[in-house]
């Protein structure tokens, strides 16, 4: 915040307020919104998925056992990696974007007039059957093989958007995701409550209509 109040541009012209209160409201959606829906999913899933789960806390005791520098560390959980993958693929905090055409094109045998207005849905794209084998099941083996690593860096899955406009903090959110799965993961468990709706809301950004009530137990 203190960033946008000083910047200046080359006449020395500073936001407006009402500049700054949008700029900020974006931060908060982009930085905090989408980052607490993808870790609430995350919760829900492990929560439903016990053997998935059970190999994550597997994967870090055996990285807390090979006394690994915390970085090292990080960079060292493919499993978990996966897990974070398919998350955002099955439930990505994000559902769409908006475009403008910026030049007449043609897409599948559709025009597509420069100036108008196009929306790309990230969660439609995500459960494409020709790409995704039975598409709502959270399966996190789908980014196992060689072909699956691909995948994650294609066209076909796009939870940071894609393109020029692609999200800014995206490393950024994977390193924060990555930290607070692992430690969640091997510190804590957790039970949903019941009778709660666990249905998703999905604006501004997907969680469950009763907000996903847990118990949690330190390990
Ligand atoms: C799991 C977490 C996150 C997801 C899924 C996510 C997703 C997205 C998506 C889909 C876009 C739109 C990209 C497009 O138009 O193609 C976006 C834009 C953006 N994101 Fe993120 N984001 C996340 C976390 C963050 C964090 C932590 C920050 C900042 C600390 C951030 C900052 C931004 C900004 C500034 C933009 C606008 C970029 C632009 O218009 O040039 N995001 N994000």
């Amino acid at each position: 915040m203190s960033q946008l109040i000083t910047a200046e541009d080359e006449q020395g012209q500073r936001l407006s307020i009402d500049e700054l209160r949008q700029q900020l409201l974006v931060l908060l959606f982009a930085g905090h919104g989408t980052l607490s829906s993808a870790l609430t999913s995350l919760c829900l899933n492990l929560a439903l998925y016990p053997d998935i789960l059970a190999r994550c806390r597997d994967e870090q005791r055996q990285l807390a056992a090979a006394g690994l520098s915390s970085i090292e560390a990080l960079n060292s959980m493919p499993y978990l990696e996966k897990v974070l993958l398919e998350n955002m693929r099955l439930v990505p905090p994000v559902n769409g974007g908006f475009r403008k055409v910026s030049r007449t094109c043609e897409f599948k045998g559709y025009q597509f007039p420069e100036g108008w207005q196009v929306v790309y849905m990230i969660g439609l794209t995500h459960r494409e059957t020709e790409v995704y084998e039975l598409p709502d099941q959270f399966n996190p083996e789908r980014f196992e093989s060689a072909r699956a690593a691909d995948l994650s860096r294609s066209a076909h899955y796009t939870p940071f958007g894609s393109g020029m406009r692609e999200c800014l903090g995206r490393e950024f959110a994977r390193l924060e995701m990555r930290i607070f799965a692992s430690r969640l993961v091997r510190d804590y468990s957790w039970e949903l409550i019941e009778s709660q709706d666990l249905d998703y809301t999905v604006i501004p950004v997907p969680v469950p209509k009763d907000g996903l009530k847990v118990h949690f137990k330190k390990l």
